[in-house]
């Protein structure tokens, strides 16, 4: 990564200490705004397309125009992987949208720009220790509201959950409503139980993840069986195995859940074949990169 990190900020690039915004922003008053989070290897974004199409669903629930193009959003996504690619590393690219900047009212301001943030950090795979023990789990109650498909800024539930997460020793948090598991504080959530993989069906309750989706593809396209449906906290407790996913911690085991460990506390022989599924695609797409 080069010394000064180059971001993206309303039509301009700049040094990451230049990028300034109003402390009226609606994303600072409010949490008015919505995000996503791109990995990117051998300097190329993954699942782009995918990216782009979940935050126009979250820009279309909050209702604001999108103010970009496709088009402009690749340039600009291409041009951040090229500023910050010193060093090699792979990149996980965020990016913000605001409903921007106004005299602090509830309602919607007429008239104003939305603002657009662009970063790039480096992006390190989860440990091989860490997926070599696999890492364990707390389930907390599901408190949060009933669009959880959005991919909204406003995350303060999440941290709780993390944090919570953290303070009781685990590394992540399963979230439980009404009896049923959702996801996780910052990941999708998988089981497995008699060789079938389980991971609750796309709803209000939870983010759509690209990353569950590209599981749920590898296991149709190599025979594993895969369900879309809900998990009970008793089949969860009952569960071969757990994983949770997301496009920074990829595809990872859990051990242990509430102090208790997952079947035989080891990660599982179908974690295993996914993962190298997951890496697969990584690999594809750094050699089809270096091939350009
Ligand atoms: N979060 N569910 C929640 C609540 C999330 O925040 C995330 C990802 C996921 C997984 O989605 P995806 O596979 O598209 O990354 C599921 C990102 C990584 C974050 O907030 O940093």
């Amino acid at each position: 990564m080069s010394e000064t990190v180059i971001v993206y900020l309303n039509g301009d690039f700049l040094p990451l200490d230049e990028a300034k915004v109003s402390v009226l922003d609606r994303g600072f008053i409010f949490g008015d705004g919505v995000y996503e989070v791109i990995p990117v290897y051998g300097n190329q974004p993954f699942r782009l397309e995918h990216h782009l199409q979940r935050l126009q669903d979250s820009l279309n629930a909050i209702q604001i125009n999108n103010p970009l193009s496709t088009n402009e959003w690749k340039d600009i996504i291409t041009h951040i992987i090229k500023q910050n690619k010193d060093g090699g590393s792979d990149q996980s690219i965020y990016l913000q949208i605001t409903r921007g900047v106004a005299r602090r009212d509830h309602s919607f301001p007429d008239d104003t720009p939305p603002t657009v943030f662009v970063m790039s950090t480096p992006l390190n795979p989860p440990e091989q220790t860490l997926l070599n023990s696999g890492i364990d789990a707390v389930t907390l109650p599901d408190i949060r509201w009933l669009n959880c498909h959005i991919k909204a800024i406003s995350l303060l539930p999440n941290v709780l959950f993390r944090q919570q997460a953290i303070d009781a020793g685990a590394t992540e948090a399963i979230l439980l409503r009404d009896g049923m598991a959702t996801e996780g504080a910052a990941s999708n959530l998988f089981i497995v139980k008699n060789d079938v993989i389980i991971t609750p069906a796309k709803s209000s309750k939870l983010l759509p993840g690209i990353t569950r989706d590209l599981i749920v593809e590898l296991a149709v396209s190599n025979g594993i069986q895969c369900e879309e449906r809900d998990i009970s906290e008793t089949e969860l407790r009952n569960a071969d195995e757990i994983w949770i996913s997301s496009s920074t911690k990829e595809v990872m085991p859990v051990v242990k859940l509430d102090d208790l460990e997952v079947a035989n506390g080891k990660p599982g022989p179908i974690w295993s074949k996914m993962y190298q599924l997951y890496q697969a695609c990584k690999a594809s797409l750094r050699s089809a990169a270096a091939a350009d």
